[in-house]
């Protein structure tokens, strides 16, 4: 495999509430390469959002710190920058697009402007009308038809799938090395996740971008990415490629992940699996393992897990103290 573009090393975010300090990452560690997607999924409140908010130094402080941990990129500890050296990084070598565009475009500026505001800060060598034509041919590239006339628009006037690929185009403008995108399509329907995911795909052989794709949907992982990383409660608990994960998960809750997903041809019989219990809260961590008490291979020693992986093979590695014992059902 080719040498890592950003190697996130044992990275630990704490928040502080009033309840008291909550460890929301417990020792994150994975690597994203150029050309290549790594997949982060787990359910709803696992620590997806903190995980980019922290590569992209956006956690808001006081409240989340990172406590512990490094993100290098191109051998600069991105966790010891400040935040002067990390607003040339946002947006000009990371880039990140978010669930709702909406929310992050600005309502009151035409999407040209918006566009080209990108080129102001990162292409000062252009021209004025250069870089309204970079801003079109962005917005053509992302499969914007009518872009002149769309340039003149305002978001509240598009589709949301059209608005996500304003975000794209934005985010893309600046021909980042990274791209992070969190749950990019999960306020759309299929069809229109089903092109996002196709431009995406695209624009990545394009410029052989590094990706960081975030999403509670394995249909969606399956789609689009090499290799994929499962959180439970703010840790990584299996990491493994894309054919690895799904023809032979080892960690119970990957499997029950797995498990989860209907089928279309069950004969019928039985109801969708479900994984019984709850996630438990961040005030009341179990020690050892984060999903014993949901684990129905749980022994007396799961007490004692750290945040290790244990290595299956080069690129598969779990988080589980007995998932050699565990046979595929
Ligand atoms: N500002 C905050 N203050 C306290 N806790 C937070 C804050 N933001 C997120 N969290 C907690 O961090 C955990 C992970 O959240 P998040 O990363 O948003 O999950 P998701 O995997 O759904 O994206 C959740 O339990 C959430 O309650
Ligand atoms: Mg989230």
């Amino acid at each position: 495999m080719s040498k890592a573009l950003l190697t996130v090393s044992d990275l630990c975010v704490d928040f502080e509430t009033e309840h008291g300090v909550l460890n929301v990452l417990d020792h994150v560690s994975f690597n994203l390469y150029p050309g290549k997607t790594l997949g982060l999924v787990g359910e709803s409140g696992c620590g997806k959002s903190v995980t980019s908010l922290a590569l992209m130094k956006l956690l808001q402080k006081p409240y989340g710190c990172i406590r512990a941990g490094s993100i290098l990129f191109k051998g600069q500890d991105l966790v010891q920058c400040d935040a002067k050296q990390m607003q040339d990084l946002r947006g000009n070598r990371i880039a990140m697009i978010f669930q709702d565009p909406m929310t992050a475009l600005n309502p009151v500026k035409t999407i040209g402007s918006q566009i080209v505001e990108v080129f102001n800060l990162h292409r000062q060598e252009l021209t004025k009308k250069e870089r309204y034509q970079c801003a079109l041919e962005m917005l053509r590239k992302v499969g914007i038809s009518d872009a002149q006339f769309r340039m003149a628009e305002f978001p509240h006037q598009l589709s949301g799938g059209m608005r996500q690929r304003v975000m794209i185009a934005i985010a893309l403008s600046c021909e980042p090395d990274i791209l992070i995108a969190d749950e990019p399509t999960t306020a759309l329907d299929v069809t229109i996740q089903a092109q996002i995911l196709d431009l995406m795909q695209d624009l990545q052989k394009e410029n052989g971008m590094a990706m960081l794709f975030i999403t509670h949907d394995l249909g969606v992982i399956a789609e689009l990415c090499d290799d994929v990383a499962v959180m439970y409660a703010g840790r990584v608990i299996e990491k493994a490629s894309v054919i690895d994960l799904f023809s032979q998960a080892k960690h119970p809750y990957t499997k029950g992940l797995l498990d989860s997903i209907p089928q279309l041809f069950n004969d019928g019989k039985g109801a969708l699996k479900t994984i019984e219990g709850q996630v438990p809260s961040l005030l009341n961590m179990p020690t050892g393992c984060r999903f014993r008490n949901r684990c129905q291979y749980s022994q007396q020693d799961c007490k004692s897990l750290d945040h290790n992986l244990d290595t299956h093979s080069e690129n598969h590695q779990i988080n589980c103290k007995h998932w050699r014992e565990i046979k595929d059902a």
